[in-house]
């Protein structure tokens, strides 16, 4: 059954979750039995949510830590829960009643709560980001973003993220010329990822070298550091130097090419899908390997991480029958890679700073004569994950702009 009681003073803003949920919509009719709640919003959506998903959710302080806002409750050591009863306790508080076996619950959620957490398969289509495939055409029109902005402003760094979100790359601008200014840049969002390379490095031509990266040769399009389980997600090259003739930079969105390959090739495109490579970096002081297929989807099949990278391709260790076919299917995608339709080409200039998506984006150089002048870059990478958390806590500064009105750990829903 359901009840309409009284408003109460609590108002449903927390639900234990510091992500704001926006009062978008309003129920207009509540429906339920013992296994499901069934809400009908004013524009149409119908939402259904089980009553162990709901019972799961419950985010009273003994169900959620109030302060930690960490699951408490195990819906394994509890009966399967049975809806009671509703009560629509304000315009936007349902408190949902659950028996369990002897037990019984109380849960009050926020109804702009459960829209945002609608699970329904067209809430589940709004929630993927649109990414922007791109080739040649982006000569000229490069996402780009001023330092000062980023650095000072939330709409600059939010216009910095979402660029390399979207498009997989972003040009900053007017970065001051001082050598490991790229930390502070990637610092503003979150922390550096380390590898063997260090935290940063430095891309200039040298006597001995461990990586073709530091000579002065042209380098094919390519991943870096996919030798490892999980390569870098984002990759940044501030320009210090680049007063030598050739050293251009090279981009491909490989996501672009490989859609190509989908679509003109596709036993190629699966094969590439399916098969794991190995892939190996070696030096005095390391031997790194990773197992993986070149062409990573997900169960949609979507890409979700490319790796193409000759140098440090290793040996392939497949069945004979399948030698021929992908090496016919590496080229296939190599030779679509070399294809100057797909290919962004930038001279950078000091002051300058690219950053993209290293399990997308390719990046590669012309060669360049070192007597002929100065070339140095300086490189480093991050986490994406750092980047959709610094990209959250912008909605949520948004949502929130006072800090009086910041939302506190110690929830005003319990019952
Ligand atoms: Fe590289």
């Amino acid at each position: 059954m359901i009840t309409t009681a009284p408003a109460t003073r609590h108002q449903p803003n927390l639900m234990a979750d510091l992500a704001p949920a926006p009062a978008s919509h309003t129920v207009r009719q509540i429906t339920h039995d013992a296994q499901a709640l069934t809400l009908h919003w004013d524009d149409g959506r119908v939402s259904r949510f089980e009553a162990i998903w709901l019972r799961d959710n419950c985010p009273c302080p003994s169900c959620r830590h109030p302060q930690a806002m960490e699951r408490l409750y195990m819906f394994i050591d509890h009966e399967l829960p049975r809806i009671s009863q509703v009560v629509q306790s304000a315009a936007d508080v349902l408190e949902m009643h659950f028996s369990q076996g002897t037990e019984q619950h109380v849960s009050r959620f926020g109804t702009h709560w459960l829209r945002q957490h609608c699970y329904s398969s067209a809430a589940r289509k709004e929630t993927k980001t649109e990414r922007v495939l791109w080739d040649a055409g982006l000569n000229g029109s490069v996402p780009t973003v001023d330092f000062e902005a980023y650095m000072g402003t939330d709409e600059g760094m939010r216009a910095w993220i979402e660029a390399i979100r979207i498009h997989g790359i972003v040009l900053l601008q007017g970065v001051p010329q001082e050598p490991g200014k790229l930390l502070e840049v990637a610092r503003r969002i979150g922390p550096v990822r380390h590898t063997n390379f260090g935290d940063h490095y430095d891309v200039i031509s040298m006597p001995n070298p461990n990586a073709v990266a530091y000579t002065a040769l042209g380098l094919e399009l390519h991943h870096d550091l996919v030798n490892w389980r999980f390569p870098p997600d984002v990759q940044m090259l501030s320009c210090l130097k680049s007063s030598v003739t050739g050293g251009e930079s090279l981009f491909a969105d490989g996501f672009r090419v490989a859609e190509d390959l989908r679509t003109q090739n596709p036993e190629a495109f699966a094969l590439l899908s399916q098969q794991l490579v190995e892939f190996r970096f070696q030096d005095a002081d390391t031997d790194i390997r990773a197992t993986a297929p070149m062409l990573a989807l997900d169960a949609h099949g979507q890409l979700t991480r490319m790796r193409f990278n000759n140098w440090l391709r290793s040996s392939l260790k497949v069945s004979e029958e399948r030698v021929l076919p992908m090496y016919e299917a590496i080229a296939a995608l190599w030779a679509l890679l070399r294809d100057s339709r797909y290919h962004l080409t930038m001279k950078l200039q000091p002051g300058e700073l690219i950053a993209y998506d290293n399990n997308r984006v390719l990046h590669g150089r012309k060669s360049f004569d070192p007597s002929s002048g100065e070339r140095h870059l300086q490189g480093c990478y991050m986490n994406m994950e750092d980047l959709d958390s610094a990209l959250r806590l912008l909605e949520r500064r948004a949502s929130f702009p006072r800090e009086a009105d910041y939302p506190q750990a110690d929830n005003e829903l319990r019952p």
